[in-house]
């Protein structure tokens, strides 16, 4: 079985590096190039924390700079959930700056999608700025491109606020110009995270499969959201295993738009199910995915590692 080439653009962040682990270890994804983008902690940071996680796994994709900040909105941050280094407190090994590619995002993307025989898959789990400058900058490329996986969005309530989940708040017009593509896309909303928690016992287990479970027990462990109590949600994760195990979900067909105008509901990710607005649907979107397969799937995904 070929692999499919793919393309991450991620803002780690410590459920960034379970969804990473996972795609740089399948044996159905060929990660072609990583673009670190601002979100969970500034560029600066989640550049350095993606070269530091290649370091300690060991791998060799290309790495690339994204953009610093948001198409229009103010920055926001999300250091009092992953940490102010994005990464928790674990001591990951210096980054290995050999695989830092020199340009911009937009253009080490077009590189790879532009000379690729295959048509390439992109995943999405930090915010959406640096797929939407590269679908402005390159609008050719559209033809090219398999499917967009994202992490984003929420059903219901929000993490950001009331009803705006932190990526697609995080730049609203970029996220908006990268739902309304026309592109294949399949959404992991936050609904699948609460469904999905990573459980203590989990977490216990997946500490002793190796020394990358070891490692990301720690972070993992660092994670300070909403539901500690019975678990954690590892977000990105969710969006990985649409592209490895699509069996785990179920999906419904939407039409999906983001509030670019209001104020109290900016960023909102309006997921309408019932031809509210009278638009043809443009994603499907993740609605449940089974828990325990899941949690057994994310320890055989993690074995994969070293
Ligand atoms: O709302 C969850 C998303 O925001 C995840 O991608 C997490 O890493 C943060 O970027
Ligand atoms: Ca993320």
């Amino acid at each position: 079985m070929t692999k499919k080439p793919l393309i991450i653009s991620t803002d780690p962040g410590i459920d960034d590096v379970a969804a990473i682990i996972i795609a740089l270890f399948s044996d159905m994804l060929d990660v072609k190039l990583i673009a670190a983008t601002w979100g969970n902690v500034p560029l600066e940071k989640t550049l350095t924390n993606t070269l530091k996680l290649e370091a300690f796994l060991n791998t060799n994709v290309p790495v690339v700079s994204g953009a610093s900040c948001p198409l229009l909105r103010q920055q926001i941050d999300a250091s009092d959930v992953h940490g102010k280094s994005g990464l928790g407190g674990y001591e990951f090994p210096e980054p290995d700056m050999s695989l830092l590619k020199t340009g911009i995002a937009a253009d080490a993307i077009h590189e790879v999608v532009a000379n690729s025989s295959e048509k390439v898959t992109l995943m999405q789990i930090g915010p959406a700025t640096d797929f939407a400058l590269y679908f402005r900058q390159y609008p050719e490329d559209l033809a090219n491109i398999e499917q967009l996986v994202i992490m984003g969005g929420a059903i219901g309530r929000g993490n950001w606020s009331p009803y705006s989940e932190y990526n697609v708040a995080g730049d609203p017009e970029a996220a908006q110009i990268v739902f309304s593509s026309g592109l294949k896309i399949l959404l992991a909303p936050l609904e699948l995270g609460h469904q999905a928690f990573i459980t203590p016992d989990t977490l216990k287990q997946i500490k002793t499969v190796n020394q990358t479970g070891e490692m990301l027990y720690q972070i993992l462990t660092d994670l300070h959201d909403e539901t500690e109590g019975d678990g954690r949600e590892i977000y990105d994760a969710l969006a990985a295993g649409m592209l490895i195990k699509p069996e785990m979900y179920t999906f419904k067909s939407a039409y999906v738009a983001v509030d670019t105008k209001s104020m109290y509901s900016y960023g909102a990710s309006l997921i309408d199910f019932d031809d509210f607005y009278h638009q043809p649907a443009n994603v499907e979107v993740g609605v449940k995915v089974d828990r325990q397969a899941f949690e057994d799937w994310f320890i055989s995904a993690i074995k994969k590692a070293k």
